[in-house]
């Protein structure tokens, strides 16, 4: 039986995460619904996607009987408060990195998701690539040999787009698309706490980051350099650096089709699009889904790829390189 969607939020990345499945067997995954805060804009969405209910309100959403899995697209600011009313309603939930706007709100929704007994994942997407599954292996059999550094970079000028650079959106280079970076960090070295975080960035007017650079430092004398900008563009790709060689993911790492070990470069193709996208690789999307999909058939309420623990470490390192650089948001003090 095919898991049944129902899509949160009739913006930018849920269109693309819905042309995402179209690359997915039909008999696999069905988008049942999409809710968005207005009727038409659901119902414009509905029609563009081939989907067979539309609601004009996400309550109407987390009370149809018929969905087993919601995907939730709408700003990070929003994360906290409609996530946890899909939870409360006992909804199984993938929601948009970052989780939430701190670690508070984080360990809220986990709660929700263990009162509830439901499943719930942040969707760090770029855990779930073919990419990300061959690091991991290449790691566990020690191919390189004792990784002593691991650096990632992520720059993307977005200075036009209001959601990244206003506050009350929760705009941030950190919680857009540095977390892809620190995410990483966490998936070479297991989940494990730093043992150091030293953070700086610059600020724009509005309070919210526009650059930072993180650097931390973990047991057995290693270490892990952050660099990511919505003013600039970086090379955007990660390094892992071993005492018997390197693992490059090239370019963009965080949604990667090619892979360089030991010199030897390998790629990785993604589907072509039914649709345009929005952003970059989106058809890879689909992997996430069908992670979530193999957890719900083996009745997991979260996803081995991306453990709760490692959203709540996320959070906290987070919240942390915040306290250092100075980006503050009205959702710390609530
Ligand atoms: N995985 C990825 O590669 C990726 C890429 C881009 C974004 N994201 C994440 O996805 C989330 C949405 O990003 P996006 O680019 O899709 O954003 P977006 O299109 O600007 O907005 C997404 C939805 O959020 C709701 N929304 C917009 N403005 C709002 C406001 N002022 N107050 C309350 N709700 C508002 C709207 O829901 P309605 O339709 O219901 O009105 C909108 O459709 C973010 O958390 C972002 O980090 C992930």
């Amino acid at each position: 039986m095919a898991t049944r969607w129902g899509i949160c939020g009739a913006g930018k990345i849920s269109h693309d995460f819905s042309v995402a499945m179209k690359t997915l067997p039909a008999g696999d995954h069905q988008i049942a619904a999409v809710a968005a805060r207005s009727l038409q804009r659901a119902q414009e969405f509905a029609k563009k996607h081939g989907v067979s209910r539309a609601y004009g309100s996400y309550e109407e959403l987390a009370g149809d009987p018929e969905i087993d899995m919601v995907y939730l697209g709408v700003l990070h600011t929003e994360h906290w408060r409609v996530g946890l009313l899909f939870l409360k309603a006992g909804k199984n939930v993938l929601c948009e990195k970052p989780f939430a706007m701190n670690s508070r709100q984080v360990t809220d929704l986990i709660a929700a998701s263990k009162r509830s007994n439901v499943f719930l994942m942040e969707a760090i997407w770029s855990r779930c690539f073919p990419v990300h599954a061959e690091v991991r292996r290449l790691l566990a059999e020690g191919s390189v040999g004792d990784v002593k550094l691991v650096k990632a970079y992520f720059g993307s000028p977005q200075l036009h787009i209001p959601r990244s650079v206003e506050k009350e959106l929760g705009g941030g280079a950190l919680l857009d698309i540095g977390v892809y970076c620190l995410q990483f960090v966490l998936m070479v070295f297991n989940g494990e706490r730093p043992q150091s975080i030293q953070a700086t960035g610059v600020l724009l007017d509005s309070g919210v980051d526009e650059s930072m650079v993180v650097v931390m430092k973990f047991s057995g004398k290693r270490m892990a350099f952050c660099a990511f900008s919505i003013a600039v563009p970086l090379p955007n790709d990660a390094t892992i650096s071993g005492t018997n060689g390197t693992i490059k993911v090239l370019g963009p790492m965080h949604c990667p089709t090619s892979l360089v070990v030991k010199g030897k470069e390998t790629q990785y193709a993604l589907p072509e699009p039914c649709l345009p996208l929005n952003f970059t690789n989106s058809t890879g999307l689909r992997y996430e889904a069908e992670e979530v999909r193999q957890c719900l058939l083996k009745g997991l309420k979260e996803s081995p790829r991306m453990p709760l623990s490692d959203s709540v470490l996320l959070a906290e390192i987070m919240d942390e390189v915040r306290k250092q650089v100075g980006v503050v948001f009205s959702q710390d003090s609530q």
